[in-house]
């Protein structure tokens, strides 16, 4: 890199369906959002088995070659750093094959189907040395990084108890197809691998520290769905005479928790909640105040000081220049981010990790840690017990 010339990271795309075009796109955006960082991603290849996927991919973003094979990803010399964003089942062979091929990568989460294949690929990053990125998109929300600043600075006092939720309505339909997601040989659990999965990071990333010990009920209330078609995503088309397939794992969790250092915790999650469209929040009490987050209004944060304030109550902030990285998306107080934004930021972590060396991004290590508070849970479903979580390993960072 000179003065005039940014470092070029060539990148490569493993799957190509809605994440994979998320992180394309933020790779796209990457020299404009943060040109003082001089990093360019170059696009260089992208797999997918679906040909049409990857055809596209190469028209919309620019990626010079294609391929069916991941493998071609990880032995291409041009490429510098992979995106995995297969579904769950793929993540472990596929991180631990890049892992092996010496390449960085940035992967979705839940990382695997199981904490043991999250822990595979904490184990193959560490050997190879790597800095990794993971796909916990609300961590680095703008909002959310003023919460954590206020949290850290003291401004709630002790924290006490989190009240966290991801109650989504994207499969309240009965009729929505069984993609992938409802396989637990394909997915693993249901929400709390992939909704609770992000909420377990938050909760961490803002107390700062780990979950330690849950207890959780779990419910399937759509029993059966039909197969679905062709298309990727929730996309995915379902025909009228299709023939029902049964759900595998689970439409709703709620999980008490235990974290390290005396705070508790309530996480609730659904993915069949009728009028709750991206009803992602947290709340953290402490012994001085509060402050609450939702997605929906995301560019938001109230906070509310300790009773005997001065107008005692929730008072309601709108991003500006102080909430993380906001002022590099829009030059207003007040202007709106998006959630194809918050993966902008999440990639220039990333990205800037792999140029630096330094872990700068959400990491494997983050990863495995909320994989085994889901395996916690899903044994606590099980057993009806409090269940201890493993620790977490590696280099984590919600705990920074
Ligand atoms: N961070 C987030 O907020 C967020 C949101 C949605 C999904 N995700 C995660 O992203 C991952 C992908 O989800 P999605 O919604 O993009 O799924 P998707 O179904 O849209 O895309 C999956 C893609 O993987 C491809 N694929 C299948 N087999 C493959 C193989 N052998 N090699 C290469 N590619 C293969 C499919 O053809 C498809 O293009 C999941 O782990 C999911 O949990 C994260």
């Amino acid at each position: 890199m000179t003065e005039n010339n940014p470092q070029r990271i060539g990148v490569g795309l493993i799957s190509a369906g809605w994440m994979g075009r998320l992180h394309s796109r933020a790779y796209l955006a990457i020299p404009d959002k943060y040109a003082d960082w001089r990093l360019r991603p170059d696009l260089v290849i992208v797999a997918d088995p679906v040909a049409e996927n990857t055809a596209a991919a190469q028209r919309q973003f620019g990626y010079r070659e294609a391929t069916a094979d991941y493998r071609d990803v990880l032995a291409h010399p041009g490429v510098d750093a992979v995106s995995i964003c297969a579904p769950n089942f793929l993540h472990r062979d596929f991180a631990v094959a890049a892992a092996k091929a010496g390449k960085p990568f940035w992967i979705e989460k839940p990382m695997g189907v199981t904490a043991a294949e999250a822990a595979d690929v904490v184990a193959a990053a560490d050997a190879a040395g790597l800095v990794t990125g993971v796909g916990f998109s609300y961590r680095h929300a703008p909002a959310i990084e003023y919460a954590q600043r206020l949290i850290r600075q003291g401004a709630l006092g002790r924290v006490t108890n989190v009240h966290c939720k991801l109650n989504a309505d994207y499969s309240a339909d009965p009729r929505g197809p069984r993609t992938w997601r409802f396989e637990r040989a394909k997915a693993g659990s249901g929400v709390l691998g992939d909704l609770l999965s992000h909420g377990f990071d938050l909760a961490q990333y803002l107390v700062g520290a780990p979950v330690a010990a849950v207890c959780a009920l779990t419910e399937t209330f759509i029993a059966q769905r039909p197969l679905a078609g062709e298309g990727t995503g929730h996309n995915v088309a379902v025909s009228d005479d299709a023939p029902l397939a049964p759900v595998e794992n689970e439409d709703y969790a709620a999980v008490l928790a235990r974290f390290g250092g005396g705070v508790v915790g309530t996480f609730e999650s659904t993915r069949v909640g009728i009028g709750a469209r991206c009803d992602y929040g947290i709340e953290v009490h402490g012994t001085e105040g509060a402050l609450r987050w939702n997605f929906e209004r995301m560019n938001e944060l109230e906070v509310c000081a300790a009773p005997g304030a001065r107008d005692y109550g929730y008072t309601r902030r709108l991003a500006d220049a102080q909430f993380g990285d906001f002022a590099r998306f829009q030059p207003g107080a007040g202007m709106g981010l998006s959630f194809d934004d918050l993966k902008v930021i999440e990639g220039a972590r990333f990205v800037r990790s792999v140029a630096t060396g330094q872990q700068l991004s959400a990491s494997v290590a983050d990863a495995l840690a909320t994989a085994r508070i889901v395996a916690a849970a899903l044994a606590s479903q099980a057993n009806g017990a409090w269940e201890a979580v493993a620790p977490a390993v590696g280099r984590t960072t919600f705990n920074r």
